[in-house]
């Protein structure tokens, strides 16, 4: 494939200048690095020498190699240094007014041909370019952080914006060994958008009282298979950076409530409890690791009740088969006994609906989440209602966990924790398929490459079922009231036809 762009500049050298410079001169540019601070290009150069010298000692690059990379690269003391550039990427202060004075410098610069992109996370870049004379070469670059490892680059078109440009930092992705992704200009643009569902749906959960922050992470961890739970991805993060990130959004977004962010952020932000790096987050740190306090132990029940289960609980049948396999003393009246643990498995509801629905004496109920339910999920979840027995509740958690896989017993919720917070993360990539953002195959690629997600929300929605996700969206908008539930109507239309969360209409 062929480079579009043999020589590139970089203004700002930090973070991520630096990464952006690595991977451009692997790709055989000449970069030419360019910092408002004096030492700071030279530094870089002397960063990413060192980055190679490793990658040579580990036998992953020859030293011709490296010698050839360190040989692609330059300080440019002066932006006037910049002039022979086919491509200059910006990556300085995340200020508009800054950025456009560089990129209107910059434009007087280099020939009329070249191209010039930022790599803003939250500006607008039709903002951003209306500064220029000539606001079709300008395009937002968007990497992610370190950028040697995230394959991953958003190729942002402005309002004006000529697609030949978008066309050419395509190819000169690929050339990168980078997938490039394709996104209208909007706050966010595709993965910090998508990214919103799960760390707000968990702050939700736990300023609730549902259940603390550990067990949220374990459940999502062991149910759904995300390498990092929400609060762990919060701490790695860190809260000076997120929750800035989540009000932008939700203000850009004007104050849509899908994006709400949460008091409990921006009091611990207040509080300095930033996360990882200053030893105190949602965790503890000790020597980097976070201290987690041991799960509550299973009960030590005697004598189990026996098991009556709801007509309309999910996934009936497997629950069933469930309880035969735990060896629980199924009911099978139409009406429980009065000594029967009741059990309900719904979708969306609370355990407190349903047992007012289906007049079940509320002590004896207890709820189970089956959406989430199968022989590859490591963890069963429980819930109760504000009336259920103790006794009850230890009888639902002894009898779950007898087959030795692990149970959380969490308080009453709509869609307990993973229907939640994985209905919401749905629902948002479909509105941004809705809105024409992004294809639904870069949203997939953007998301499962940008956030690590163990797959792409449409295909989640998918294997889950789209009619299964609406329902849940429908009785969580029942249950609270909010319209931060309200299906995006991609999701809507798909999941009454029956299609594929990924199909896209033809043009
Ligand atoms: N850090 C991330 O995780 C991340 C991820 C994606 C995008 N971004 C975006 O990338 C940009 C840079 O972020 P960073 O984390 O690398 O910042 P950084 O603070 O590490 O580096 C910024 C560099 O820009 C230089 N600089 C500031 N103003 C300048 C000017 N007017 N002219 C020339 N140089 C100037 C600074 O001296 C500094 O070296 C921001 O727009 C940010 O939003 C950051």
């Amino acid at each position: 494939m062929n480079n579009p762009f043999p020589v590139i500049g970089v203004v700002g050298t930090g973070a991520m200048g630096r990464g952006i410079a690595q991977i451009c001169a692997q790709a055989g540019s000449r970069v030419l690095l360019h910092d408002s601070q004096a030492q700071a290009g030279q530094q870089a150069i002397e960063h990413l020498k060192s980055t190679w010298d490793k990658l040579t000692e580990k036998g992953r690059l020859s030293p011709e190699q490296a010698r050839a990379h360190v040989a692609c690269l330059q300080v440019a003391p002066e932006l006037a240094d910049l002039a022979p550039c086919d491509l200059v990427i910006e990556a300085i202060v995340e200020k508009l007014e800054v950025k456009q004075s560089v990129f209107r410098q910059l434009e007087d610069l280099v020939r009329p041909e070249a191209v010039l992109a930022t790599n803003t996370s939250s500006l607008s870049v039709t903002a951003i370019a209306s500064a220029l004379k000539h606001p079709e070469r300008f395009a937002g670059y968007h990497y992610f952080n370190p950028v040697p490892l995230m394959k991953v680059v958003e190729v942002i078109a402005g309002l004006r914006t000529d697609a030949k440009v978008c066309e050419q930092l395509d190819a000169h992705a690929r050339c990168t060994g980078h997938t490039p992704v394709h996104a209208q200009d909007t706050p966010g643009f595709i993965v910090n958008h998508a990214g919103r569902g799960y760390g707000t749906e968990a702050l939700r959960i736990i300023s609730e009282g549902i259940t603390d922050f550990a067990t949220v992470d374990r459940i999502l961890r062991d149910q759904v298979g995300f390498k990092l739970g929400p609060f762990e991805l919060l701490d790695l993060t860190a809260l000076d950076v997120s929750h800035p990130v989540m009000e932008s959004i939700y203000h850009q977004y004007f104050q849509e409530p899908r994006y709400r962010p949460s008091v409990i952020t921006a009091q611990r932000l207040a509080g300095g409890a930033l996360g990882r790096k200053v030893g105190r987050g949602f965790y503890t740190y000790v020597e980097g690791k976070a201290q987690t306090a041991a799960e509550p132990a299973v009960p030590k029940v005697a004598d189990l009740p026996p098991v009556w289960v709801s007509s309309r609980a999910v996934r009936r049948a497997e629950l069933l088969q469930l309880l035969k396999d735990l060896g629980a003393k199924i009911e099978t009246g139409t009406s429980p006994s009065s000594q029967a643990l009741c059990m309900v498995a719904p979708l969306g509801f609370d355990v407190t609906t349903v047992a007012v629905v289906e007049r079940l004496d509320p002590a004896r109920t207890v709820g189970i989440d089956l959406l989430f339910q199968d022989s590859a999920t490591r963890r069963r979840v429980l819930a109760t209602n504000p009336a259920t027995r103790e006794d009850m509740r230890d009888a639902a958690h002894a009898l779950f966990a007898q087959d030795g896989k692990a149970v959380s017993v969490i308080r009453d919720s709509g869609g307990f924790v993973t229907q939640r917070v994985v209905a919401n993360m749905v629902n948002i990539a479909c509105d941004i398929c809705q809105q024409q953002i992004c294809t639904p195959t870069d949203l997939e690629l953007a998301v499962t490459l940008g956030l690590g997600y163990p797959m792409g929300p449409l295909v989640m929605g998918d294997l889950l079922g789209p009619d299964n996700v609406l329902e849940t969206l429908f009785n969580l908008q029942t249950v609270y009231g909010d319209p931060r539930y309200r299906p995006s109507p991609w999701l809507r239309r798909r999941g009454a036809i029956g299609l594929s969360l990924t199909h896209q209409e033809p043009a």
